[in-house]
């Protein structure tokens, strides 16, 4: 089935007669538009995409099954036009700003309007083969950048540097860029979960936090390894292998029919009964595609069940303040009977002498 008729479908689940897209990755994976500025209208017979004159030869060889239609910037004028008949109108809720929404609210004055902000993104959820390959490339191409960037490391560099130097050779593999922010952070800063790769230095004695990903194809790719500059003390190992160990535990629960909060528990516990619990502070995982972060998640609350297909990170870690942290983080495939690593770098702690 296509991926317009299993929204139709749940378009009729939800009883709506038209459905608003305006987030960039919904349009795209609706309509296969990688421009980004465009509104769709999907009805249960027709299918419109609205954009303007920048962007109308890309859409029309990229959304064939679209009825283009041109418009000034601003879609709604375009949007109401075309709308006039429906009686119940689904919507981005989790995205239409409240300017956008009084907008709607004008233009379908004859409408009920419903916040259905799941209704693409749970369709996205499960990846098709062509999306698993454009996955499995985006992956490979992060994990070639760590192989590169581990022959590269040198005392002194900093970690703005090393982040270039991932960038730089994800770039040349065809990547279009980051899938976020680099996360490159030493030393003390390695307990920063989310420390952006700043001017400070790497000195031995430290651990080096390297979280990144590619975009490729649309699709991104989430990777973070952990390695060590000079000679651990007995801490620094242990950390490290309780990381470890509940990341490992983490995948080998990765599992159709299970919750995001039983794969999270598994991991968790591991970190908890090790005494480190107060120091992993976030959730397991998170769904990757063509967001960064999509559901289901792999936390403490997520209720959703995990299905083949689905793609999503493994990344547990242990934040001390003022003394340094590791992560370590995978992309699994969902499978039939479990989970297949797409990541592929190496996972033993990693020492530079
Ligand atoms: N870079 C944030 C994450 O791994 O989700
Ligand atoms: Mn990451
Ligand atoms: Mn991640």
């Amino acid at each position: 089935m296509s991926r317009l008729e299993r929204m139709r479908q749940k378009m009729r689940e939800e009883k709506i007669d038209a459905y608003v897209v305006i987030r960039p990755e919904n349009g795209r994976y609706l309509s296969g538009f990688s421009g980004g500025e465009a509104t769709l209208y999907i009805t249960v017979e027709k299918a419109f995409l609205l954009t303007d004159f920048r962007y109308i030869k890309q859409a029309t060889s990229e959304a064939p099954v679209f009825e283009i239609i041109k418009t000034g910037q601003d879609h709604f004028e375009a949007l109401a036009e075309i709308g006039r008949q429906a009686q119940r109108v689904g919507f981005e809720g989790d995205f239409v700003t409240y300017e956008s929404f009084g907008k709607l609210k004008e233009g379908f004055p004859q409408a009920e309007l419903l916040s259905l902000p799941n209704l693409v993104s749970h369709l996205r959820s499960v990846k098709d083969q062509a999306e698993i390959e454009i996955l499995r490339q985006a992956v490979k191409i992060a994990d070639d950048a760590f192989s590169s960037v581990l022959m590269s490391i040198e005392i002194g560099q900093t970690e703005a540097e090393i982040g270039i130097d991932l960038e730089y050779s994800m770039r040349r593999a065809g990547a279009s860029g980051g899938s976020f922010d680099f996360i490159v952070a030493s030393g003390v800063r390695s307990a920063l979960p989310h420390g952006a790769a700043s001017s400070k230095k790497v000195h031995l004695g430290e651990f080096l936090t390297m979280d990144f990903g590619a975009i490729y194809q649309g699709y991104c790719s989430d990777i973070t390894r952990t390695v060590f500059l000079g000679q651990p003390e007995e801490k620094h190992r242990e950390v490290y292998e309780v990381v470890l160990a509940a990341q490992r535990a983490g995948i080998a629960a990765v599992a159709p029919g299970r919750t995001g909060k039983e794969v999270d528990a598994v991991a968790r516990k591991i970190i908890e009964d090790a005494g480190y619990g107060d120091y992993f502070g976030h959730g397991l995982g998170h769904s990757v595609g063509l967001a960064i972060h999509e559901g289901p998640n792999l936390n403490t609350r997520e209720e959703r069940v995990l299905e083949p297909g689905m793609v999503i990170t493994v990344e547990p870690g242990i934040y001390i303040p003022d003394w340094g942290g590791v992560r370590i983080e995978d992309i699994v495939l969902v499978t039939e009977s479990g989970c297949e690593v797409l990541t592929q770098s190496p996972k033993e702690f990693i020492i530079f002498e």
